[in-house]
């Protein structure tokens, strides 16, 4: 049940943990937290005293099943934040109905040079350019192995897997077998409920080979026959205009892909509120991605239907952001950078307000709002 300690979080939160953390650099943020959450999460006793705090259940409102698998809040954290899958039971106490850890690759990579990353508190964005830093897709499944299986009970893990960012997976061949190696290794181990292929990383040795037609049909025939037996969903780019996005669509509706993740990051930097220096590399998170994405959710939705599920990612800080892109057409929604700027009491905050958002609008249940914006409104009877 949440509470009004979730309230006081939000304010302990904004007004003296975010200040002190947004004083230092993110990259030691980012590496600390870690450290502290992996350390705390063995406890039973820090993580019922998260869940308790922060976590909001309503299966009645806000459970669904789609491919099978069963999300007991649409509320996912997206790929990046926990790239090795160190956190699972900490994401889970604080309430998230899935969670999408990597991208994991087929080699280690130690990623770019640091730093990796920059705020831009006024643009409520961060930069990021990591680099698909992460231990490799073997010791990665195995870590995944060792959490005991309660640990998965009404939390769905989805498996983001890119192209190990090397000259080593440089030609279109290793890029795929690189792929496929990941994929093979996730179903040996029969770890995950849904897998990401992600074709859309912008920080990366050799760019995104996997956005033109021809290429990403060369990666899906490859998929294909793996025959995983979890839904498959594509990690898509924001910046392409949409002929190029459309075309991508068309190419993954003729293969075992389930759905689509839009998006990545952003890699315009107009209408930015802070300075960015252009020596700076690496793409935005955050608010500037939230438009595109809910342009691109509806486009999808509006030309493919329900062919394919849709995961809204890009700037969600609220209910109401999350609550937007499921009426757009997402099915479930994945956040990072509200989750950083807001605490993580948000992510119980967000179910709770989706419910409040569904009852007002009549719905029994999530899946009836999905896509409704595109519906005319069914009259009340009087
Ligand atoms: C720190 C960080 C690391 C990221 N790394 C990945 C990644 O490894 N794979 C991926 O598919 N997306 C990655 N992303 C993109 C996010 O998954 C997400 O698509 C994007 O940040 C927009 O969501 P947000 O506004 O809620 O952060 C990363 C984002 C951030 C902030």
């Amino acid at each position: 049940m949440i509470t009004s300690v979730s309230d006081t979080t939000r304010v302990v939160y904004k007004r003296v943990v975010k200040p002190i953390l947004f004083k230092q650099q993110p990259d030691a943020v980012h590496r600390h937290m870690l450290r502290t959450a992996s350390v705390c999460q063995r406890s039973v006793l820090v993580r019922t005293a998260m869940r308790t705090a922060w976590a909001y259940r309503d299966d009645t409102h806000l459970s669904q099943t789609l491919h099978g698998v069963t999300f007991t809040n649409p509320i996912g954290l997206s790929a990046g934040f926990d790239k090795n899958f160190e956190l699972p039971p900490t994401m889970k106490a604080i309430g998230f109905g899935l969670m999408e850890g990597g991208s994991i690759t087929y080699r280690q990579c130690s990623g770019n040079p640091r730093p990796w990353f920059h705020r831009l508190p006024k643009s409520k964005s961060l930069v990021v350019h990591v680099g698909l830093a992460n231990d490799g897709a073997a010791p990665i499944l195995e870590r995944i192995l060792l959490y005991p299986t309660r640990t998965f009970d009404s939390f769905p893990l989805n498996i983001s897997v890119a192209k190990t960012n090397s000259k080593l997976a440089s030609t279109d061949e290793e890029a795929v077998k690189d792929y496929v190696g990941s994929l093979e290794l996730i179903k040996a181990k029969g770890v995950g409920e849904l897998v990401t292929l992600n074709i859309s990383c912008p920080n990366t040795y050799g760019g995104e080979p996997f956005t033109t037609p021809e290429r990403l049909e060369m990666l899906l025939a490859a998929v294909d026959e793996v025959q995983l037996v979890q839904p498959v969903f594509i990690k898509m780019p924001i910046n392409l205009a949409w002929p190029d996005f459309t075309a991508l669509l068309r190419v993954a509706a003729t293969h075992n892909v389930a759905g689509v993740t839009i998006g990545n990051l952003q890699k315009q930097r107009n209408d930015l509120q802070d300075r960015l220096s252009e020596k700076i590399q690496g793409g935005l998170s955050g608010k500037p991605t939230y438009a595109l994405s809910n342009e691109l959710i509806t486009r999808t939705y509006k030309s493919f239907g329900d062919r394919f599920t849709i995961i809204g990612v890009g700037g969600v800080f609220s209910a109401e952001d999350a609550y937007t892109k499921i009426k757009l057409g997402a099915s479930l929604v994945e956040l990072i950078t509200g989750l950083i700027f807001e605490g993580p009491q948000l992510v119980g905050q967000i179910n709770q307000g989706l419910v409040r958002l569904l009852q007002a609008d009549g719905y029994a249940n999530i899946s009836e709002a999905i896509g409704a914006a595109h519906r005319p409104v069914a009259r009340r009877s009087a």
